[in-house]
């Protein structure tokens, strides 16, 4: 009789799942036998996505098209999972995108709409999913976030802001469900390949040409296999390293230490730091 895959029987629904890393780290769950609910604007995409999943890994793969950044996308999504019969046992939290350049002369829905995305939706579906892991005991949540998450970023202030939330967030989700046998871990990508940097327009600027970015499946990977292993937090992106100079650290390098113990970012250094204009 084949061996019994962890996920079978279980449901995790990605959100992002169109494109980039939340494909991958949707195909890390069909490929542990977890069903699947996609979602994200782009209805076709998904569609190919989860018919590409299905058909490769033997789950079901269902779909739900929503704009996650309105208002209530969150509890939108919920209401047509339900809809469809279906629960979810994993939330993974990957929708989101930024924005390059100075507050000032921006346009304010952009950098509000990072806010909804990136955060408020994220919190949402934790919320909704939340009572009902701890009930089961099992499942749990990956909020995906970013390297941006352990500093300041001057000219791309509100993502690095937004990110840094994600972070916090996670850390504290992670808290909450020690014991439990509900997992939280919090993904911190370095740049990565997908249509991120297009819609951020960082692709030209000093770091954009800097840093080399690295395809999106071993991100997700590594942010999957943190999560089965229940590590707060995984820092991915190989040798990059934010600019930092000595005696720069402010006292929160305690708190950045205690992360780094928890997370298994090898040789990826990330204090906490003073604002520096990364961007310009
Ligand atoms: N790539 C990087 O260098 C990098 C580095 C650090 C962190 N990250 C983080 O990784 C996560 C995934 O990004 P990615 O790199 O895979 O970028 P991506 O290729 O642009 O994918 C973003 C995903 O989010 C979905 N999305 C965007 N706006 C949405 C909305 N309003 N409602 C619902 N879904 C929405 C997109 O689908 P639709 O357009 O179809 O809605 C797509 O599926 C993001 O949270 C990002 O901040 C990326």
């Amino acid at each position: 009789m084949a061996r019994r895959k962890p996920g079978e029987g279980q449901t995790a629904l990605v959100t992002g799942a169109s494109a980039g890393i939340g494909v991958d780290l949707a195909e890390c769950f069909a490929k542990d036998g977890y069903d699947l609910i996609l979602t994200a604007r782009s209805e076709g995409a998904l569609q190919e996505v989860a018919n590409r999943l299905s058909a490769a890994h033997g789950v079901k793969a269902h779909t739900v098209a929503q704009d996650l950044g309105a208002f209530g996308g969150g509890s939108a999504v919920a209401a047509a999972i339900a809809a469809k019969g279906l629960n979810v046992d994993v939330v993974v939290n990957n929708a989101g995108y930024g924005h390059a350049g100075a507050l000032t002369s921006s346009d304010l829905q952009t950098q509000l709409g990072m806010i909804d995305l990136n955060v408020r939706a994220l919190v949402e579906l934790t919320y909704i999913y939340w009572d009902r892991m701890l009930a089961n005991k099992r499942g749990g949540v990956i909020n995906v976030a970013s390297t941006a998450a352990f500093q300041p970023g001057p000219l791309m202030a509100n993502y690095y802001a937004s990110k840094a939330y994600v972070l916090s967030f996670s850390e504290a989700m992670w808290e909450e469900a020690r014991g439990t046998g509900v997992h939280v871990s919090c993904l911190c990508p370095g740049p990565t390949v997908s249509k991120f940097r297009e819609r951020a327009g960082t692709g030209k600027t000093n770091l954009g040409q800097r840093s080399k970015a690295v395809p999106s499946a071993p991100v997700a990977r590594a942010g999957y296999n943190a999560w089965k292993q229940n590590r707060a937090v995984i820092v991915t992106g190989g040798r990059q390293r934010l600019p930092s100079r000595p005696g720069e650290i402010p006292p929160a390098q305690n708190a950045a230490e205690d992360r780094a113990q928890r997370s298994i970012a090898g040789d990826v250094s990330m204090e906490r730091r003073r604002p520096r204009r990364l961007f310009c």
